[in-house]
């Protein structure tokens, strides 16, 4: 591996795209303001027990409010890119019907500051907050969701599409598919194989839908949809633990984006996947779910390691956690490997169609404390400069990787897990919304704009 004393930006070339990322339901707050309707993740922290201490999105770091300076810290922190995500019920209170022009306006707003500050806005538009209202009629296990989302992406290109070029259709299938419709831990907390089909099925189409509809109304567009990928190792070389491993692989790195390059769904004979394409009839769509994006957006935080379990339904198959197996990691017990992102970025790099690839989000919880004004998150600059470096041997090797975003800008409402996780490169007090560069903050400054 390089030696990551002596990396700096400038070794990625003057091309490369240097980016933090946000999300609208994690930063924004102001969930009752400005016409916002309700949306699933406002509904599902209310429920007992399914967020830490009880947290709500309900303000987190007030983005809304505060976006002036929040942009001001990505433009001093030396990022050239911005990428956040528009809350659809910011948009469309009810998912569908009435458009809120205090929503559309909002957006305009941050993006002319993001603009104003020469910052390169990307736009995500799905970043898990559901409508409510959708939920109720259904949410992604209901095919109407490819009507509803495409007026919405409609709206939004008409709005923004002269002032913004690059688009995210969504964030992380895999993740919002599998989490809130087959194992209820995220919003809208909908269990088992009869949602999460349908809702896999659904998102798979709304992905290439998405991509159509930009490209046929933001002239000069860059189009890209983001995967969550982790690599999977076998706990042993037994067949048993491999063929487990493999089940996994094909849920967590190419149920989404083999069918967007026209592959349809992994098959390879595993059960779960005939279910898939006989309860939806995907063979029927194989065209339809494919769009021919001009990047895939790459996020990767760990690799898993797996070992067949036969008391678990469907993928008979558990993970064996990095503190078991007592390897480096993180706060929310994800394995630290750098290695195995540069394989990730190379094996995805493989696929014919992928024409670019960016890895729009890379980052780290570790359990933080601010002493006299200071945050010294010793482990999470490790962190990124050990996976920026992993990152330059890929870029060495050739693979077509243009740009970086970390995640995230500030500590944020981190889903199931509350508040206590925080992945920000900038400190938050949830009790003053006072902000604080940690020391992660200042290593990139100094990574991305060196002084010397
Ligand atoms: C999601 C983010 C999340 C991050 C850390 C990603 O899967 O896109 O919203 O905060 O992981 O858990």
């Amino acid at each position: 591996m390089t030696d990551i004393k002596k990396i700096s930006a400038t070794d990625f070339g003057d091309d490369f795209l240097w980016g933090v990322a946000i999300s609208a339901a994690q930063n924004e707050g102001a969930y009752n303001i400005g016409g916002r309707g309700l949306s699933v993740w406002d509904v599902f922290s209310k429920r007992q027990g399914k967020i830490k201490s009880g947290a709500k999105p309900f303000e987190s770091c007030d983005f809304y409010h505060r976006y002036k300076d929040d942009l001001l810290l990505v433009k001093v922190l030396g990022f050239k890119v911005f990428r956040f995500s528009i809350a659809w019920s910011r948009i469309l209170p009810d998912g569908t019907g009435n458009i809120n022009k205090e929503g559309i306006a909002f957006y305009h707003r941050l993006i002319d500051e993001c603009l104003k500050l020469d910052l390169i806005p990307y736009i995500t538009l799905y970043h898990w907050d559901l409508p409510y209202a959708l939920e109720k009629e259904g949410g992604w296990t209901s095919h109407k969701i490819i009507k509803w989302f495409s007026r919405f992406t409609t709206i939004c290109a008409n709005e923004y599409g002269t002032k913004v070029k690059n688009w995210i259709i969504l964030n992380e299938p895999m993740g919002f598919t599998s989490l809130g419709y087959m194992i209820g831990k995220h919003a809208p907390g909908k269990l088992g194989l009869d949602n999460f089909l349908p809702a896999v099925h659904n998102a798979a189409m709304v992905q290439a839908e998405g991509g159509r509809i930009i490209r046929n109304l933001v002239a000069n567009s860059n189009i890209g949809t983001s995967f969550s990928c982790s690599e999977v190792i076998p706990y042993s070389t037994n067949r048993k633990d491999i063929e487990a491993a493999n089940r996994v692989d094909i849920l967590m790195n190419r149920l989404f984006i083999e069918p967007s390059l026209g592959l349809g769904y992994p098959d390879d004979g595993f059960a779960l996947m005939d279910k898939l394409h006989l309860h939806n009839k995907a063979w029927k769509y194989t065209k339809q779910m494919q769009f021919d994006f001009d990047f895939i957006g790459l996020q990767n935080y760990f690799p898993v390691t797996i070992k067949y379990n036969p008391v678990i339904p469907v993928i008979q198959a558990s993970e064996v956690k990095a503190a078991k197996r007592r390897v480096p990691h993180t706060g929310m017990g994800w394995e630290i490997n750098p290695d195995s992102f540069y394989r990730m970025i190379k094996r995805f790099s493989e696929y014919d169609g992928v024409k670019k690839i960016i890895v729009t989000e890379n980052g780290a919880f570790f359990k933080d404390k601010l002493v006299n004004g200071v945050v010294n998150d010793v482990e999470r600059m490790d962190y990124f400069k050990k996976y920026i470096s992993a990152l330059l041997k890929a870029k060495k090797e050739a693979i077509n990787v243009n740009g970086y975003f970390a995640w995230t800008l500030t500590d944020n409402f981190e889903w199931s897990e509350g508040y206590h996780a925080s992945f920000g490169l900038v400190h938050v007090d949830f009790t003053t919304q006072l902000r604080t560069v940690k020391q992660s903050g200042h290593w990139f400054r100094e990574f991305l704009s060196p002084s010397s």
